[in-house]
């Protein structure tokens, strides 16, 4: 039996597990190495011990003093969890679009938690990153831990992750597969493991920048990397190696929130959504493989920080992502002419000569998309109601749409059952397909 000093003893040394029946029809075997079984709770662990470390060592932390962080939520676990076993502070500024659990955990372990807007560019100051190096500026024994560019968090993968894996299949793994969050699971993990010859795919969700995707929102969690449309300068953390992967795959978020809700019915492993991104990448590189092969992916944490969301069948259903138990569904009942939109500073004049009934007014991104992910979609216009404002008073023509327009319109999934989300709206509908925006219109009236 291990038997600790301390609990930080206990970060690391995650079990390997092998993946039965997901893999059904698979020769390749796909094992899952389940970092949510460190003592925080995730992957997170093994950074926030190793930077807090590295700190001390090198004097920037100090008795008495206060650990901040940005981080949408495990990073901040792990280094709150630390700072209560070592005696500091924490203090966590979060993005206010993060799973409400995920706060209350922070809290529960006596962190500080500072909400900031999410969907702000990189260079405000507002951003999670900015503030938390001000707060830890302007706090006397302040440590800003900046996970993203802390060289010690891809290290601390290098020293332990890699080599566990490596031990753990005896020299077995053939394929590293995981996602790229501030990317110091994969570099340093893969950077041992390319030593042993073995191929580094990185998985991202299919509009994140890292692979080349617009940078334009999606659902799952805490990988990938998304770009802000004002953000003039993307910048990339100095954690991620990008030399280290051999490739990505990119995953959608219906497959990843598929794969992961199907890792609890059929293995009974409860895990996040970035760890039904890596399943189902894993999934997919095995398919090309052979038996000789054995593919390794990271689950970096469980899927308890989620039950709000991808385990909630309302949640999946109003998102677009799961079809309601009965219809008629929404899809059945529109008239799919598809999405018209113009971007929120486009003018007036512009949009009135647009041929819809309803336009949705996004914020702007370059996009040949049909598609806009929903929550780019910040209001409601209607072309003939601009020609009525023109007519009346040409002057306004110049004006930004935006400001004739009504708020965010609510959205309903295609596959909500059509009473139900008529009486849920008030006004158009968003209509969505996996968390995209495909049809702005009025439900017709609930029959009965
Ligand atoms: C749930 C979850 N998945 C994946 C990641 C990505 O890991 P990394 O930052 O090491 O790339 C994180 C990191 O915060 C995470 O919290």
């Amino acid at each position: 039996m291990d038997i600790h000093e301390s609990l930080l003893d206990a970060v690391g040394r995650t079990p390997l597990v092998r993946l039965n029946r997901v893999t059904a029809g698979l020769a390749a075997q796909v094992w899952v190495k389940l970092e949510f079984l460190n003592p925080g709770g995730s992957v997170k662990d093994r950074a926030a011990l190793a930077m807090v470390r590295e700190a001390e060592r090198l004097g920037d932390l100090a008795p008495g003093g206060t650990i901040v962080e940005g981080s949408s939520g495990n990073t901040g676990v792990g280094l709150a969890m630390v700072a209560a076993q070592l005696g500091y502070r924490a203090v966590v500024v979060v993005p206010n679009t993060i799973a409400r659990e995920k706060i209350a955990l922070l809290r529960a372990y006596g962190a500080q938690v500072v909400p900031t807007e999410a969907k702000v560019p990189r260079e405000s100051p507002e951003h999670v990153n900015n503030l938390a190096a001000r707060i830890a500026d302007e706090t006397p024994g302040g440590w800003y831990a900046n996970q993203y560019d802390n060289p010690a968090n891809p290290r601390i993968h290098e020293l332990t992750t890699g080599p566990e894996i490596w031990e753990q299949t005896g020299g077995r793994v053939t394929h590293l597969v995981a996602g790229v969050g501030t990317g110091g699971t994969i570099s340093g993990t893969g950077r041992h493991l390319k030593q042993h010859g073995v191929t580094v795919v990185g998985v991202d969700p299919a509009s994140s920048t890292y692979s080349g995707g617009d940078g334009s929102p999606y659902f799952v969690e805490s990988v990938g990397h998304y770009r802000h449309p004002a953000t003039v300068d993307d910048v990339w953390p100095e954690a991620y190696d990008q030399s280290v992967l051999d490739r990505f795959v990119r995953i959608g978020d219906r497959e990843s929130l598929t794969v992961t809700r199907r890792l609890a019915r059929e293995e009974g492993l409860l895990v996040g959504g970035s760890a039904g991104t890596a399943v189902a990448g894993a999934l997919r590189v095995a398919a090309e493989l052979g038996p000789e092969h054995l593919v390794v992916a990271v689950l970096p944490d469980s899927g308890r920080n989620y039950l709000s969301k991808y385990f909630d069948d309302a949640w999946m259903t109003q998102l677009g992502f799961l079809d309601a138990p009965a219809g008629p569904f929404v899809r059945d009942v529109i008239t799919a002419r598809g999405l018209t939109v113009a971007h929120a500073d486009h003018t007036v004049a512009a949009v009135a000569q647009l041929d819809a009934d309803l336009v949705a007014v996004v914020t702007p991104r370059p996009s040949r998309e049909p598609t806009r992910s929903a929550p780019e979609v910040v209001g409601a216009v209607r072309p003939a109601d601009l020609r009525a404002l023109l007519a009346g008073d040409p002057g306004r023509g110049g004006d930004p749409v935006v400001g004739h327009a009504t708020g965010t319109p609510t959205a309903v999934g295609a596959g909500e059952n059509a009473a139900e989300a008529g009486a849920r709206v008030d006004g158009p509908a968003l209509v969505l397909v996996d968390g995209r925006a495909v049809a702005l219109e009025h439900l017709p009236d609930p029959i009965g």
